[in-house]
């Protein structure tokens, strides 16, 4: 048996300075900063420079900003209360564009202001401080129920690949798709973890392979590109991967590159599971084509980590954040209610209806 895997919380709340406190995932694995923010500018910065990231974590983030920039407003009135909710709420939701649970967040935090009409500003603020709480509470423990029903399908000694980072900082606590290494970890499973380094921003790299090698875990990093050839090689037995939305049908948007990873998974008969908290699944997406996908700076391409330049000057570039894999090539999406099979749009929404 392994010892309990320590892990590091990305985003808190220090209420009695009315700051979030936020791990700046920017600077790891050089530095570990925790970044205090006041401004709901800051927090809307921080989404969208990516110092925090990850699907629930931005959810979570924004849950807490929304809170923050509501406590400030000098608002003595319910109504007048949620009008300055409502502007925080549209300010936060222009952050990033394909994580659903940014959007998942700030309804549930609305959802939550609507419940409290008729009671006064102070009680309205103490009630969205409590659902901004809970999101991050829950999200804990969904994280640990989709690595429990994720580890169910993995053998000791396998190797893993992974894309991106839906490890613990992605989260409150474990991860999606890192939660089933950390339990098995725990437990003695001896994973070997493949960790493509995702360009262009390095999540794999700088925070999947730091994480994972802080927790005792066997990862190797692999430049994107070379996924093949460890497939081919016999070194995979699953692929497990976050998301950022997922559709009614399946189709699945997560970090560029994602799809192209289960092309080779189906191509090397391979499992290719994605690990979905149900925040992340989007009934209201019939299919992938409905997903709005990011678009990024250039300079992510050109400069951007080098110490010069390495594109010519003023070169067109296209730097789509995320891409959508089909639904065909999924082997299976993991939630905290279970595991859907295809046909996801029968699967999915039952998912949902077992919600404990
Ligand atoms: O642009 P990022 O780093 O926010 O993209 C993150 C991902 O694609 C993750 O795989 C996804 O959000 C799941 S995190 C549990």
């Amino acid at each position: 048996m392994g010892n309990p895997v320590e892990v590091i919380q990305s985003v808190k709340l220090d209420d009695e300075n009315s700051t979030l406190i936020l791990l700046d995932q920017t600077v790891l694995p050089n530095e570990t900063i925790f970044l205090e923010l006041k401004e709901m500018e800051d927090v809307w910065d921080a989404i969208y420079q990516l110092k925090v990231r990850g699907a629930p974590a931005i959810g979570i983030a924004a849950a807490y900003g929304v809170y923050l920039g509501t406590k400030k407003s000098n608002a003595e009135t319910y109504e007048a209360l949620y009008e300055d909710f409502k502007k925080v709420k549209e300010y936060l939701a222009s952050s990033r564009p394909t994580a659903v649970n940014l959007f998942w967040a700030l309804n549930r935090m609305e959802d939550r202001l609507k419940k409290e009409a008729g009671k006064n500003v102070s009680e309205v603020k103490a009630a969205l401080k409590e659902e901004a709480e809970l999101i991050r509470a829950e999200d804990e423990k969904i994280c640990e129920s989709i690595g429990q029903y994720a580890l169910s399908l993995l053998e000791t000694g396998w190797g893993i690949l992974t894309h991106c980072n839906a490890g613990t900082i992605a989260t409150a606590k474990y991860g999606t798709a890192l939660a089933p290494i950390y339990l098995g970890q725990e437990k003695g499973y001896d994973f070997k973890v493949y960790a493509d380094e995702t360009r262009p921003l390095l999540q794999g790299a700088r925070l999947t392979a730091w994480e994972l090698q802080q927790a005792g875990v066997d990862v190797t990093l692999i430049c994107d590109n070379m996924a093949s050839i460890v497939m081919k090689e016999g070194k995979i037995q699953a692929v497990l991967v976050g998301c950022d939305r997922v559709a009614e049908n399946g189709d699945t948007a997560n970090k560029i590159g994602t799809s192209g990873v289960a092309i080779l998974a189906k191509h090397y008969n391979i499992p290719f599971y994605v690990c979905a908290p149900l925040s992340t699944v989007d009934l209201e997406c019939k299919t992938g084509e409905d997903i709005h996908i990011e678009l990024r700076p250039s300079e992510e391409i050109t400069s951007k980590w080098y110490e010069k330049p390495m594109a010519p000057k003023d070169v067109k570039t296209y730097n789509p954040c995320f891409d959508v894999t089909d639904h065909s090539l999924i082997t299976g999406i993991i939630t905290e209610n279970g595991i859907a099979y295809a046909p996801f749009n029968e699967t999915l929404p039952k998912m949902f209806q077992s919600n404990k």
